[in-house]
């Protein structure tokens, strides 16, 4: 808890809108509502009593959705990428993609509907920050997989699905389905629905589904902030059945910013024996890595 919270406060040091929910969520008097997953034990560190609570406040409430993007109930979680390292997302698409900077206005129907902050970078107009890490790993997965029409791809830990509406703007894929807490599937849903869709999506929690093959999966800042006995659940029901993956990874190896019940890199790559570990590029926090397997390429900037 120490470290989440040394971290959330190192990034809020270049971040005024997540400097402002900390000091919000902090120094708030009165209850903080309840987790979503009532055993500690199998509960995400995003499962922090306020998050799920507003993004059920979120999915149902049309004041609450309009800007749930800047509510300091969400941002903690969702909305902490600085100015500054949206600029080097900008860099990293200037350098190996120009073809998705040539468009990146398709990406801007991501900043939309919710609210966010944006901010101007030159060449590129006005942009959250967040978006253009999306559009990052869009590119990212463009590089690593083979995309069809028909490729079955499932994302773990979602947010609201920003990163299927940027990926949507470049990939072709069959279904995307989307795993997450209950609330923060609802809130998804209403997010997506505000748009329209190249592909088509299917929400589940890891409880409702059969183990099943998908072509690729992904997962980003969120498998790796599970409890282990969730990710081992998560390992034999949906990873380890996939024949291609990319999960952005911030515990499980020594100074990642999450210590604490996380499996460590060494199990993960017992699980996934064909993985590959490439630096995260650029790096958002200390030590974190992304883990790949199944890949035809490795990113471009790696
Ligand atoms: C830090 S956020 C990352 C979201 C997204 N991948 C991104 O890059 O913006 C962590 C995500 O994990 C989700 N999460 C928490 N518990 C989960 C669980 N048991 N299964 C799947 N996702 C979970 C949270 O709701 C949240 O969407």
């Amino acid at each position: 808890m120490f470290e989440k919270l040394r971290d959330r406060l190192a990034k809020a040091r270049t971040n005024p809108s997540l400097a402002w929910a900390l000091l919000k969520t902090r120094f708030r008097v009165g209850p903080a509502g309840g987790a979503e997953v009532a055993d500690p034990a199998h509960r995400s560190i995003s499962d922090d009593g306020r998050y799920t609570v507003f993004c059920d406040r979120a999915a149902r409430s049309t004041l609450a959705f309009r800007t749930f993007r800047r509510h300091p109930d969400y941002v903690p979680i969702l909305e902490h990428v600085t100015r500054e390292l949206g600029q080097s997302y900008v860099d990293v698409l200037r350098r190996w993609t120009p073809h998705v900077i040539d468009r990146i206005n398709d990406f801007k129907v991501n900043d939309l509907v919710g609210g966010p902050i944006t901010h101007e970078y030159e060449g590129i107009g006005r942009v959250n920050p967040t978006t253009l890490r999306y559009v990052k790993v869009a590119t990212d997965l463009e590089t690593c997989f083979n995309w069809t029409a028909t490729t079955a791809v499932a994302e773990v830990g979602i947010g609201y699905g920003g990163q299927l509406l940027c990926a949507d703007r470049l990939l072709s894929y069959g279904t995307w389905t989307l795993f997450d807490l209950p609330p923060v599937l609802r809130l998804a849903s209403r997010y997506l629905e505000s748009h329209l869709l190249q592909g088509s999506y299917r929400l589940t929690t890891l409880n409702q589904s059969q183990p099943a093959s998908y072509d690729i999966v992904v997962s980003n800042y969120a498998f790796s902030e599970l409890p282990a006995a969730v990710q081992r659940a998560y390992l034999r029901k949906v990873l380890s059945r996939a024949a291609s993956g990319y999960m952005t990874m911030n515990s499980g190896r020594e100074g990642t910013p999450f210590g604490g019940d996380h499996l460590c890199l060494a199990e993960v790559r017992r699980q996934l024996p064909d993985c590959e570990v490439v630096e995260e590029h650029p790096c958002s926090a200390p030590g974190n890595y992304i883990v790949l397997w199944g890949h035809r390429s490795r990113p471009q900037w790696s």
